[in-house]
């Protein structure tokens, strides 16, 4: 039996969670393991009914669980509050709660999606299979910042701190994932120029003397920024800080198409993990059974392969929405001429069928 903190948050959060949890059943059933979903009010949602992105015992249920699944929070109707009161305080609260210092975005081509990347067909054809590993929780996002008066002119700083055991554990992490993928890990860095950096690559280097099986190499950042562009294939697992990994992430995102396809995990300590589609809460089509529910569904395949060590049962999920792909069924978002068009749940039913 695995507890599940479920929260469908807002706007189309609450449609693609109850596709995802239609899944997660159907996996229930054909894999004979059950799931205890915890159900919880967070985001806008939770304000409307308590007064607060999230209360207090709801973030302590949660830690209780072996995972979470979040669909999304927020939308106009909050724009105007606080910032202390916004829905997306919730997110950081969770995340600062489970304290998840290793964010996983796999970025995956689909053949069938090849149209939708803004690549050329050449180098689409040699394949997208990426999953970049950032570290969360520390790093220039978190080290020492302020503001001074410096030869009488304003100034301010962020300095980037990172500790040899905050390099290790989100090493491991790398190399681990890279073991169950194609065994190579780039990790990336500015080491040329940062001392954080050089700290960083001598760390990287003794985590991969524990894995001798992963190939290891390193890249300075700008030139990945190019490579991504340049040649996605070379890429298996790419291993950076919070600053890189923010923005090669969406990098990495964006060369293969729509948002409503991009899943990701957030990991801590043991196998607590939080898990989201990147989107938000598309207000512009919520309620209208036009959201594409494969993102949050490959977020919970993600779910089952990190927390519950479930690999088969992962993998069972990321053929099922290949198949529904191939056949030609798509959302709106990805609809390209002469497939069939589906709504939300109708996707969700096609996957659930082809596990
Ligand atoms: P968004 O991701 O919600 O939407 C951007 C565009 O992508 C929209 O046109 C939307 O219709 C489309 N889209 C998003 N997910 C889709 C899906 N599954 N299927 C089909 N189309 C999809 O980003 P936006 O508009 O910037 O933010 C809307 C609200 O969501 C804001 O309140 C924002 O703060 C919140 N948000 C929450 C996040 C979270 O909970 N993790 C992340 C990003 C935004
Ligand atoms: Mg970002």
């Amino acid at each position: 039996m695995h507890r599940i903190a479920v929260i469908p948050g807002d706007g189309i959060g609450p449609e693609v969670i109850e596709q995802a949890l239609l899944v997660l059943d159907k996996v229930s059933s054909k894999f004979g393991v059950r799931f205890e979903y915890i159900f919880i009010d967070a985001g806008g949602c939770a304000i409307d009914k308590y007064g607060v992105p999230i209360r207090d015992e709801d973030l302590e249920l949660v830690k209780k669980c072996e995972a979470t699944l979040l669909g999304a929070v927020g939308g106009p109707k909050w724009d105007g509050l606080p910032g202390n009161l916004r829905p997306e305080q919730a997110l950081l609260k969770l995340r600062g709660g489970l304290k998840v210092y290793a964010n996983l975005r796999p970025a995956v081509l689909y053949d069938e999606l090849k149209d939708s990347s803004p690549l050329k067909k050449e180098i689409v054809d040699r394949g997208i299979d990426i999953l970049v590993v950032r570290e969360l929780i520390g790093g220039m996002y978190f080290g020492p910042k302020g503001r001074e008066v410096k030869d009488g002119d304003e100034a301010a700083y962020d300095t980037e701190v990172y500790s040899k055991s905050e390099v290790r554990r989100i090493a491991k992490v790398a190399f681990e994932a890279a073991r169950k993928r194609k065994k190579k890990v780039t990790s990336v860095d500015k080491a040329n120029i940062l001392e954080s950096s050089r700290l960083w690559r001598e760390t990287v280097e003794e985590v991969a003397k524990n894995y001798p099986d992963v190939e290891l190499s390193h890249m300075y950042v700008d030139n990945a920024s190019m490579q991504l562009v340049k040649d996605p294939s070379q890429f298996d697992v790419i291993l950076t800080s919070n600053m890189f990994g923010d923005i090669l992430s969406d990098e990495a995102s964006m060369i293969v198409g729509s948002i409503g396809m991009l899943a990701s995990a957030s990991l801590g300590e043991g196998k607590i993990g939080l898990y989201e589609p990147i989107h938000g809460t598309a207000p512009d089509i919520a309620g209208q059974d036009l959201a594409n529910p494969i993102a949050t569904i490959l977020s919970a395949a993600m779910m089952l392969r990190y927390s519950f060590n479930m690999e088969d049962a992962a993998k069972a999920i990321e053929n099922a929405v290949k198949i529904a792909l191939k056949e030609g069924y798509r959302t709106r978002d990805i609809y390209t001429e002469n497939c069939k068009l589906v709504g939300t749940k109708q996707m969700g039913k096609i996957i659930c069928e082809n596990i």
